[in-house]
């Protein structure tokens, strides 16, 4: 498939579009942004690592049933995925309490939570990602409540699946956001990325966090921390 006119460039991706008006090109930057865009720095290869990785979960994914955006990994930076509407929610999964969650209800970072925690947020820059519940998204459409029915079980299903799959390799999964996107058929699947920007992840013995936290906080060792998860997981 030919890679056509940019389509859209976000803080972290630019998306292509592609001779067929189903698939689009997703390209990984080393840019990185947080605090809805207020810190801004580069993490050298981590449009590599968060490419790989991403494709990587994807595939193991799908094999337990979770359909998602994912066709074929083009190169490092590149894969080609199905065109989707994305569904203007971020799904976090919280396993471990971290970030948001400690500071809002006053809980030290390393506790675990009894049972995990499903939260949304209306994606919207302009507002800094507002929280909001499913009275929201129902009166607002953001989904309907079979549309967010679905998305919650594949986010408990990634959940489980992942947690149990990068402890096998060493790291906790403490919290993590997701996006979902619409198929020109309706098809509710799994989109965006799944990286150590868009996850926290510690390690298991030491609790060394190996995630955007390094960067958000100014912890050094970034690099590195993006280049240890993706070598226990690919192996590399
Ligand atoms: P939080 O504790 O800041 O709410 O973050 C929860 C999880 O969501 C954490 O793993 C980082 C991820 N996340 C994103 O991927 N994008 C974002 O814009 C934010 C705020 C968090
Ligand atoms: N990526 C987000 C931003 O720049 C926030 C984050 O990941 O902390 O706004």
């Amino acid at each position: 498939m030919k890679k056509m006119e940019q389509l859209y460039e976000g803080k972290a991706k630019k998306v292509f579009a592609t001779d067929d008006p189903n698939y689009c090109i997703v390209d990984y930057k080393d840019d990185a942004t947080a605090f809805n865009g207020e810190k801004k720095g580069t993490i050298v290869g981590k449009g590599v690592v968060n490419n790989r990785m991403t494709n990587f979960l994807m595939k193991l994914l799908e094999k337990q049933g979770v359909p998602t955006h994912f066709v074929e990994e083009l190169s490092d930076r590149e894969a080609l995925v199905k065109k989707v509407t994305i569904v203007p929610l971020e799904v976090i999964v919280r396993n471990i309490a971290a970030g948001s969650l400690s500071k809002r209800l006053g809980i030290e970072e390393g506790v675990k939570l009894s049972r995990p925690v499903i939260e949304y947020s209306y994606k919207n820059d302009a507002l800094g990602d507002p929280m909001v519940n499913e009275y929201h998204i129902f009166a607002m459409n953001y989904a309907t409540p079979e549309e967010l029915s679905l998305i919650a079980d594949y986010a408990l299903k990634v959940n489980a699946f992942l947690s149990s799959y990068l402890l096998e390799h060493g790291i906790e999964l403490v919290d993590f956001k997701l996006e979902f996107g619409k198929t020109a058929d309706g098809t509710i699947v799994l989109a965006d990325e799944i990286s150590p920007d868009t996850c926290r992840l510690w390690d298991s013995t030491t609790h060394k966090k190996l995630d955007k936290d390094r960067f958000r906080r100014d912890l050094g060792g970034v690099e590195d921390a993006y280049n240890e998860v993706f070598r226990r997981l690919l192996g590399e």
